[in-house]
């Protein structure tokens, strides 16, 4: 017989044996994290990055027959004799640079999807590890954070808005002049170094909007974010205002703006004149 997975079941096991896994890779005064080569995304591995990724597919393998792994880590693994069944993208460890500084702020991102694109997503986990919050999704049944609905903000006055930019780019000249409206009219800006968890503070009200238009992120960091935030109320576009997809790539790339409501996105959609 062939049962839908329980995959909310799933994802919180994955979260489970992702923070138990990381242990030992915890900052201490003196722990050094070398560099085990470059993850498929482009970046610098370190072994948490692996540990926290092998703890995901540990838990994927106990749980289905066949998937297909996105890993920003390991790139495309095929689980199993019908690997297309499901496709499992996973950022194990979103924020890297905050965890081996002890700064507390980074996360586990799995986002689960029938097709290897964004708009495909249909199930969602993003787990704040250093606070133990964990927010998630399924396609029409809402987010929620720890098991609690969530909702994303109203406020449509930039004003009095709090939002995410992420500004870190070694071609900031380049996008400065596009965004610069917009910091101009923003009350608050802040960017804390772990995307994922940037676009739940979005569904869940903590911040107004967040905007990536650096052409920098991949998307294996925003897809469960994507899914959260949608179901959430949420409104997420390319910087034209266009419908936002993207292949299930780990190199692949990709740029958005990320908003609690459609009012107070038309107005960052004006300011971020942005021509991709
Ligand atoms: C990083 C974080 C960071 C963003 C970087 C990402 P990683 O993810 O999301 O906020 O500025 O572009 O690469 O590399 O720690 O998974
Ligand atoms: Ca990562």
């Amino acid at each position: 017989m062939n049962t839908r997975p329980d995959w909310l079941e799933i994802l919180l096991h994955c979260k489970e044996n992702v923070k138990a896994k990381i242990q030992p890779y915890l900052k201490t005064e003196l722990a050094e994290q070398p560099v085990l080569g470059t993850g498929a995304g482009g970046d610098p591995m370190k072994p948490v990055d692996l540990a926290a990724e092998k703890a995901i597919v540990e838990v994927l393998e106990h749980h289905l027959n066949a998937f297909t792994l996105v890993s920003e880590e390991s790139g495309v693994t095929k689980f199993g004799m019908n690997p297309a069944q499901c496709y499992v993208i996973v950022d194990p460890i979103d924020g890297t640079t905050n965890f081996i500084r002890g700064l507390p702020f980074y996360a586990t991102s799995i986002a689960v999807s029938t097709m290897p694109l964004l708009s495909t997503v249909f199930a969602a986990l993003v787990t704040d590890l250093f606070h133990d919050t964990t927010y998630t999704a399924i396609k029409g049944g809402g987010a929620h954070c720890d098991g609690k609905r969530i909702a994303t903000s109203q406020l449509t006055t930039l004003e009095d808005a709090v939002i995410g930019l992420d500004l870190n780019s070694y071609k900031v000249k380049a996008i400065a002049p596009y965004i610069s409206d917009l910091i101009e009219r923003t009350g608050h800006v802040r960017h804390f170094g772990a995307n994922a968890l940037e676009l739940c503070y979005v569904a869940e009200g903590l911040t107004e909007a967040f905007v990536d238009v650096r052409g920098k992120l991949r998307v294996t960091d925003m897809a469960a974010g994507y899914l959260i935030l949608k179901e959430a109320g949420g409104v997420i576009t390319s910087p034209e205002g266009k419908a936002l997809d993207a292949t299930l790539d780990p190199v692949q790339k990709i740029k958005f703006i990320a908003s609690g409501n459609k009012q107070l996105h038309r107005k960052i959609l004006g300011l971020v004149r942005l021509k991709c």
